[in-house]
């Protein structure tokens, strides 16, 4: 029987359109070839949306997201925004969307593909067999702890204020997404934490050991965020799966990301308790290359892939996209941000953003075709 899914496609800014419509081509192909059926419809999100309707988050296309099976995000914001009212930035629109959909769980892969090793800034041997999973809580933390604001003093002065704040239960429900997922994976987490300094820290460490007794299989360690920032350079591979909050989080993942050579390619999913989960790339809107055909359209293609698996269960439809990127890879083909300095001399083949998609497409139906 034909599977039918709802998918919201949230386009976005910059980079967004140009990346959403290589994937949903890319999608209408998966689901010819495994019987799904998506029925795409598209939302205004961020700075798309405040030109529209003022509001980087529309209350219609939050109810569009409610109401589907899964959220496919590209990217938001621009320079264009950038200096309007916090309230109307393309950023708040994302948080919003984040907390409205309760999505607390943010998996971001960083994984190596032996094609890009060359990609890297660092050195091969230190990034080749890379394979990171960060697990960031995304709805608590300093993000959406209060206070928050910028306040006068009594003595006339400004005073900005944010509060990093977690509870036990925030702590242990990402710590349980954390512990399942380092199960499922190579059994070994890191919890990153600034215990040494900061409160909070210490009841997120205190609760992640409580947790452990419940998950006996899985070695766990403790980084503080600075040396997990520094070992996440010099030395990844010691890494399996990293549980940390939302603000370590945020910068971990970018550093963890560019291991890889390009955020270009890197997915990841946003879930929570129950509800559509949010599939989006790690990189941003790009805005400098935005229109002009150059953009990397594979960590899009990989976030449908992260959609499938995490959000519809659909795991063979989710390996098609991962085998395909690997096989564009394989052949050759290269986007601008992950040519390395050898690619030319190697043969590479450097594409735009729709001929990356075409390629993605013709591998696709060839292999069906085996
Ligand atoms: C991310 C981004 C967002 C964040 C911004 C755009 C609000 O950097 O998803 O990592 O800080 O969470
Ligand atoms: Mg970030």
């Amino acid at each position: 029987m034909t599977q039918k899914y709802r998918i919201t496609l949230l386009p976005g800014d910059g980079i967004g359109p140009e990346i959403m419509s290589v994937t949903v081509e890319v999608l209408k192909v998966i689901g010819k070839q495994c019987d799904i059926q998506f029925e795409f419809s598209e939302a205004l999100m961020g700075g798309a949306a405040i030109d529209a309707t003022g509001e980087p988050l529309p209350a219609d296309t939050l109810e569009m997201c409610r109401n589907s099976d899964a959220v496919l995000l590209a990217a938001i914001g621009g320079y264009k925004w950038d200096n309007l009212p916090r309230h109307q930035r393309p950023e708040t629109g994302l948080l919003a969307l984040r907390s409205g959909l309760g999505l607390f769980a943010n998996l971001r892969p960083a994984t190596i593909l032996p094609q890009l090793v060359d990609a890297s800034t660092l050195k091969p041997e230190v990034v080749a067999g890379v394979d990171i999973m960060v697990v960031r809580e995304l709805t608590g933390g300093i993000y959406f702890g209060k206070p928050k604001g910028v306040f006068a003093t009594e003595t006339g002065e400004q005073r900005g204020v944010n509060t990093m704040a977690y509870t036990s239960a925030e702590i242990d429900r990402i710590g349980r997404v954390a512990f399942e997922t380092a199960r499922k994976r190579r059994g070994k987490l890191c919890s990153v934490d600034k215990a040494n300094v900061l409160e909070v820290s210490q009841l997120w460490r205190d609760r992640i050991i409580l947790l452990s007794s419940e998950y006996p299989d899985v070695e766990l360690s403790h980084l503080y965020v600075d040396n997990a920032a520094m070992q996440l350079v010099r030395a990844p591979k010691q890494f399996d799966t990293i549980v940390t909050g939302n603000l370590f989080g945020d910068i971990l993942s970018d550093a963890a990301a560019m291991l890889t050579g390009s955020i270009g390619m890197l997915p990841s999913a946003s879930l929570g308790a129950s509800g559509p989960g949010v599939f989006e790339p790690v990189h941003g809107s790009a805005p400098d290359i935005a229109g002009q055909d150059k953009a990397n359209p594979l960590a899009q293609a990989l976030s449908a892939a992260m959609m499938l698996k995490y959000g519809l269960n659909e795991l063979a439809a989710a390996e098609k996209i991962e085998q395909a990127v690997m096989q564009v890879l394989d052949g050759g083909y290269r986007t601008g941000d992950i040519m390395s300095d050898f690619s030319g001399t190697l043969g590479m083949k450097m594409l735009g953003c729709r001929a990356m998609g075409e390629a993605l497409i013709g591998v696709l139906e060839n292999s069906n075709n085996d």
